[in-house]
C-alpha cells in the first residue's frame, strides 16, 4: 500500500504540492489526473526518493520512504516499475537489449535465462519478431509496449506510469491501455496512472485522484465521477473551458 501524506514541494516561490494526501491501496490502480503543471510528475518522483518532500511523507507498506537506509531504498526501487513519459529506450541497442537490460544491470542471471524471460515479456505485451530491431524502426506505439516489457522485465509490485500514452493515436492509445489492463489483473499490481486519456482510463482504474491547485482536490471512482458535485472535477472531465480551473 502506498501512503501519501501532506506532502509539501516548492521551488524557490513556487509552491507546487500544498498538502498532497492520497492512499493507493494494494492491487489498485489510480489515475492521477490534473492540469498540465500541476505537478503530477513530482509527486510520482517522490515515492522512489528521486525527491524529497519540504514536508510530509511518503509510506510505502507502513515504511517511511524518506527515512529508509540505502539498501532498503534500493530494494524499494527494484519493488517500483516507472514508465517515465518519454519511453527513453537506448537508441544504439536493439529491443532484446534494450528489455535485457535492468536484468544484465541489477541481476546475476544467466544469459539462458535472461533470454527466456526478454521473449516471455515481448510475447505478453503482443511484440513478436522484433527484438532484432532497433528504437528508430518503431512505431510510436511499439516503442512503449518495449518500454513496458522493460518494465515488467523485472516483475514489479508497484508501477509507476506517467503519461505513457500522449502523443499517440486513439486506436494505439486503446491497446495500450487494453495491455495495462490485462498486465494489472494478471499481475496483481498496485500502480499509478498519469494521464489525460478521458474518458478511456475509467475502465481501467479503481479511483481517479485529481490534482489541483497543490492538493488532491478530489478522489472518486469511475462510476461515480459522471455525477461528481465537485466543480473542479466536473469542469476536468467535460473538457470546459470555464470553471474553477483557470488558465495561466
Ligand atoms: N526539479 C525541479 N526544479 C524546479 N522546478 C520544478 C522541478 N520539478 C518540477 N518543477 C516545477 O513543478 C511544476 C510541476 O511540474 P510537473 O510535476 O512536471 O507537472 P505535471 O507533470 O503535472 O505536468 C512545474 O511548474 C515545474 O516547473
Ligand atoms: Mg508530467
Amino acid at each position: 500500500m502506498i501512503r501519501i501524506e501532506n506532502l509539501t514541494k516548492s521551488f524557490g516561490e513556487q509552491e507546487v504540492l500544498r498538502g498532497v494526501s492520497l492512499q493507493v491501496n494494494s492491487g489498485e490502480f489510480v489515475a492521477l489526473v490534473g492540469m498540465s503543471g500541476s505537478g503530477k510528475s513530482l509527486l510520482l518522483r517522490h515515492l522512489v526518493r528521486l525527491m524529497r518532500p519540504d514536508s510530509g511523507r511518503v509510506l510505502v507498506d507502513g515504511r517511511d520512504v524518506g527515512k529508509m537506509p540505502r539498501y532498503e531504498l534500493e530494494a524499494l526501487r527494484s519493488r517500483v516499475g516507472y514508465v517515465f513519459q518519454s519511453g527513453a529506450l537506448f537508441d544504439s541497442i536493439n529491443v532484446f537489449d534494450n528489455v535485457a537490460f535492468p536484468l544484465r544491470e541489477k541481476t546475476r542471471l544467466s544469459e539462458t535465462v535472461i533470454r527466456q524471460k526478454v521473449m516471455e515479456e515481448l510475447d505478453q505485451v503482443g511484440l513478436k519478431d522484433v527484438e532484432h530491431k532497433y528504437p528508430a524502426e518503431l512505431s510510436g506505439g511499439m516503442l512503449k509496449r518495449v518500454a513496458l516489457a522493460r518494465t515488467l522485465v523485472r516483475a514489479p509490485e508497484i508501477i509507476l506510469f506517467d503519461e505513457p500514452t500522449t502523443g499517440l493515436d486513439p486506436i494505439v492509445v486503446n491497446s495500450i491501455l487494453n495491455l495495462f489492463d490485462s498486465v494489472h489483473k494478471r499481475l496483481k499490481l498496485t500502480g499509478i496512472l498519469v494521464s489525460h486519456e478521458i474518458p478511456e482510463i475509467f475502465g481501467i482504474v479503481q479511483k481517479i485522484a485529481m490534482l489541483h491547485e497543490g492538493v488532491i482536490a478530489a478522489v472518486e471512482t469511475p462510476e461515480n465521477i459522471h455525477h461528481s458535485q465537485n466543480p473542479v472535477i466536473a469542469q476536468f472531465v467535460a473538457g470546459k473551458p470555464d470553471g474553477p480551473i483557470r488558465y495561466r
